[in-house]
């Protein structure tokens, strides 16, 4: 049989990256298109979901020409998405208002109410959860709230990348991985909850049908052929959200395995076949991509986000450096944080500038330089935000480890795993070793292996990971790295307690 190609789009917080790849996993060529973020009030966030279907049309339209590959030899395509986002469409299909997306804290209020309104211990066993801000039910409450005007008008209900799959495909649908966001999915029944959509009254109807990962859920239609040049014959699988289609890119697809992301957010996660869930809610049970099975997740709001945000406001000098050394300006700050010592001469970050979900489920927390001192320089707080990042995902792994989730290895994935200095700082902090993939599209090769899986030329995703995914370097815990993060740790962990209650009024 004549070669065949999977394709996968990423649609992530900062841009839409699209990857042709190779039956065998091998990344062919690439595009990426960025959008911005708009953040009207402080701690809110919001996007337009124009801007990632013309993000996905391009990007597809760049990779067709750039392979010169036959469209009709592309079996299969998936997305991968940053998960929770609200995308509200009239009956026409056009979209109502800005998505409100994952990293958006505005809903305090409707979590509590939720939580009141279905029981704190019920909203647990069904979605495998507490209310959380980030999630999808609390952003639809509020606009039932604040913009009844736009609720009356609302058939559908989607996920950034379902809204993609609509534009795409028109079918509206979505899969077990990125609906465990939402907070209307029976989790450990991989269904949509009568209960929580009639107490929270959401009309069934609007929510998109749900599939596994792998399943197909349509083909390409015509209007999306004629804008991409994609052909008529490709198939859609269900997909994922991002951190599920990482894990299959990364190979995390059985029990034992976990990778660290540094991307936008922060995350820690590891394969489970077995239901577990954190009875205090401080890390997410979501269905995973491989059918049947779940992962455990803890999640840092802002960790490339904390990185991205030092650079755009702090770092225009090594922004026009980069630029004109035709160099990436990431690279050169790493430079820059490796001439700081362990601990950044007594300087911490606490990483919330979006509030935090793993430990503290705080919204209303916020970013903090602390010990800042006249002799610090540039070098000193770029290297206490990457600290700072570090200790979080940290955080993350021992609440994990308490439920018994104990990883020998990680694997480092996102635009900062790509860093080996953040990379060997994971290692001294987790005190495991820390290795990568040799394909640094983690999400992008996710979606590829469902494809591929989905259009039948693997049986599994396990046996499609065993051919697609090659792992890369492995960097050791350096022993006597290790004593000096443990204590720079363990103050770090005293800090968010003594300021909890600050927050809470700075917030009001
Ligand atoms: C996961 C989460 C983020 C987003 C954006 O719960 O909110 O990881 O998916 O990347």
């Amino acid at each position: 049989m004549s070669e065949r190609y999977l394709l996968g789009i990423d649609l992530g917080t900062s841009g839409t990256k699209t990857v042709l790849f190779s039956q065998n996993g091998t990344a062919l060529t690439s595009a990426a298109v960025e959008y911005p973020m708009s953040q009207p009030q402080n701690g809110w966030a919001e996007q337009a979901p124009e801007d990632w279907y013309n993000a996905a049309v391009v990007t597809i339209g760049k990779v067709l020409r750039q392979s010169g590959v036959d469209p009709e030899a592309i079996a299969a395509l998936g997305i991968s998405g940053q998960m929770h986002g609200l995308v509200m469409l009239d009956e026409r299909g056009e979209v109502l208002r800005p998505s409100i997306i994952w990293c958006d804290q505005r809903t305090g209020k409707e979590c509590e109410e939720i939580t009141e309104i279905i029981g704190a211990r019920r909203i647990i066993e069904i979605t495998a959860n507490p209310a959380l801000t980030g999630f999808t039910a609390g952003k639809i409450r509020w606009v039932q709230k604040h913009e009844p005007e736009i609720y009356q008008k609302c058939r559908h209900i989607l996920l950034p990348k379902d809204y993609l799959r609509y534009k795409l495909t028109g079918d509206f649908a979505t899969e077990v991985s990125d609906a465990s966001g939402m907070q209307l999915l029976d989790v450990p029944n991989r269904c949509w909850s009568d209960e929580v959509l009639d107490k929270l009254g959401i009309d069934k109807s609007y929510l998109g049908k749900v599939y596994e990962s792998t399943e197909i859920t349509g083909h390409i239609n015509r209007e999306a052929a004629a804008v991409t040049g994609l052909s008529e014959k490709t198939l859609m699988v269900g997909g994922a959200g991002d951190n599920a289609a990482a894990a299959v890119g990364t190979g995390v697809v059985a029990d034992g395995r976990a990778f660290t992301t540094i991307g936008t957010s922060g995350v820690v996660f590891a394969h489970t076949d077995k239901l577990a869930i954190d009875p205090m809610g401080r890390v997410h049970t979501f269905c995973c991509a491989v059918p049947g099975a779940w992962h455990v997740m803890g999640v840092t709001q802002a960790a490339g986000l904390s990185l991205k945000w030092f650079r755009d406001t702090f770092c225009q000098a090594e922004i026009d450096a980069a630029a004109s050394m035709d160099v990436d300006s990431y690279d050169l700050m790493n430079k820059e944080a490796a001439l700081s010592p362990i601990g950044a001469n007594r300087l911490f970050y606490l990483p919330y500038l979006m509030g935090e979900r793993t430990p503290h489920l705080d919204p209303d927390c916020r970013g903090v330089f602390f010990g800042l001192s006249a002799m610090h320089k540039k070098r000193d707080l770029i290297r206490a935000v990457m600290e700072g990042v570090a200790y979080s995902l940290k955080d993350c792994l021992n609440v994990l480890g308490e439920m018994g989730v104990t990883p020998a290895q990680m694997l480092a994935t996102g635009g900062g795993g790509r860093s080996e200095m953040w990379r060997q700082m994971l290692a001294d902090t987790f005190g495991i070793p820390v290795c990568t993939t040799q394909s640094k599209e983690g999400p992008a090769l996710g979606v590829a292996i469902l494809a591929g899986v989905g259009a039948g030329l693997y049986p599994s995703v396990r046996e499609a990971c065993d051919t697609m995914i090659r792992v890369g370097r492995t960097q050791e815990p350096i022993a006597e790295n290790q004593p000096a993060y443990a204590a720079c740790y363990e103050q770090y962990r005293k800090l968010y307690p003594a300021m909890k209650d600050a927050f809470k009024r700075l917030a009001q």
